[in-house]
This record gives C-alpha cells, structure tokens and sequence, in this order.
C-alpha cells in the first residue's frame, strides 16, 4: 500500500493537475487509487478539486470519504471553519486516512495552499502529514519565485519529520518566463531534492518518475 500527500508551494501551482496526472498514470497500470480532498475550502456548490481527483482516479468511494469537510469560504481551513461555527477535527481526519488507504493500492492526498496552512488553530498540513506518515511530493509552479518557495517549503517538510519524495514544476500559465529552463536543475541542486517531473502547459501525461516515486 502506497500513500503520497500533495502538498505545495501555494495556492494555483498545480497540486490538483499533478495529482490527476499520477492517478491517471497509476489507473494506466491497473492499480486502484484512492483520493482524498481532506478540507476542501471556497466551496459553493460541489467540492471542484475533490471531483477532479475522483474522476481522474476512478475512484468508486462517496464523495464525503473522500473530502469529508467542505467549507463555504476560500480560507486557510481553519479559518473557513472558524467562519462556520466549526472545528476540524485533526484526529478524525487521520483515521479517515488511514481507513481509505487500507481501500486500495496508492492512496493520494492533496493539501489545500501550502503546508504550513492551518487545519485547526496551530495544527497544520506538515503535522497532519507526519501524524500519519504520508511522504510528501512538492509541487511548485515554474516560474520565478519558484526556486526559494520549493526549498522553504522542503525545509518545512523536514523539519517536521516528514519524507520529501521529490518535487514537480507545472505550468500553470501559458507564457513561460526565463526561469523555466533551469528552475529544475538549480531547486534539485540546492535541495538536494529530486525532480519527478516537469509539467509543461497543458501536457497532462505523468512523468515516469512520478509514477515510480509515488509507488515507492
Ligand atoms: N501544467 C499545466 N497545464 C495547464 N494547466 C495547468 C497546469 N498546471 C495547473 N494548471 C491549471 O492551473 C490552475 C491551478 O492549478 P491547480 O492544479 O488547480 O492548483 P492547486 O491545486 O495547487 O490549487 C487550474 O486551472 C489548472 O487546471
Ligand atoms: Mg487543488
């Protein structure tokens, strides 16, 4: 049984896209993946990145397993929640990890904004993370700023004990900035991290790499 926790360097970077790019390469070969959206925030109607996720991974569970808290607010969690006379329970959240990767063969879990977004008061996604043991995938977008935002989310990671697998750049926007051609090289040079992949715009097919370090 394989886990990974999505996280990212922000908001908008490309964890939802990188996330359906690895459950449809994992589905490619035969494996069954499970989703989570744990919180899933600035929902009006449906949960969109929970959605996402499920088609891309056909997952057959109920929507509710796989983004149990859905918040009305585009908030850090613990704020929509507070807006909404809630509290997330941290606890409840892990066994519902735990419970959904006994289900199938890789389980991804995608964040919401970066990891030191606050689930429940001080209480955030790097101690969600290493309360169940996931290892953690980076996603950054490719594009200047990218190269400081991916090494202090990295030291982030560790700090808090967790696994960093690697990282993936995407493209979320169409025109590309000179940083592109090496924000790879010098991030894996100065993180010491690898570079699972590099997503360009709209190329939605998962490097190999990802697909080994998401099994791994
Ligand atoms: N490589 C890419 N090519 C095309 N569109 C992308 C790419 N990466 C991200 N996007 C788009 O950019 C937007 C933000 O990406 P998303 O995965 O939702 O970010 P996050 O989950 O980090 O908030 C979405 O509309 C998504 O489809
Ligand atoms: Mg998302």
């Amino acid at each position: 049984m394989s886990r990974l926790f999505i996280t990212g360097t922000d908001t908008g970077v490309g964890k939802t896209f990188v996330a359906c790019a690895l459950a449809r390469a994992l589905r490619a070969r035969g494996l069954r993946v499970a989703v989570m959206k744990p919180v899933e925030t600035g929902v009006a109607g449906e949960p969109e990145d929970a959605l996402r996720l499920r088609a891309a991974a056909e997952d057959p569970a109920p929507l509710d397993d796989i983004c149990p808290y859905r918040l009305r607010a585009p908030l850090a969690p613990a704020v929509a929640a507070r807006l909404e006379g809630r509290a997330i329970d941290v606890d409840r959240l892990s066994q519902d990890i735990l419970r959904r990767a006994a289900t199938a063969d890789v389980l991804l879990v995608e964040g919401a904004g970066g990891i030191l977004v606050p689930i429940r008061d001080t209480t955030t996604y790097a101690d969600l993370a290493a309360q169940v043991g996931l290892p953690v995938l980076i996603v950054g977008a490719n594009r200047l700023g990218t190269i400081n935002h991916c090494a202090l989310t990295a030291r982030a990671a560790v700090a808090a004990g967790l696994t960093v697998r690697g990282f993936v750049l995407s493209e979320p926007a169409a025109q590309r900035d000179e940083s592109a051609a090496t924000n790879a090289e010098t991030i894996a040079a100065l993180t010491g991290l690898r570079c699972l992949g590099v997503l360009g715009h709209d190329e939605s097919g998962a490097p190999p790499a990802l697909v080994d370090a998401a099994l791994g």
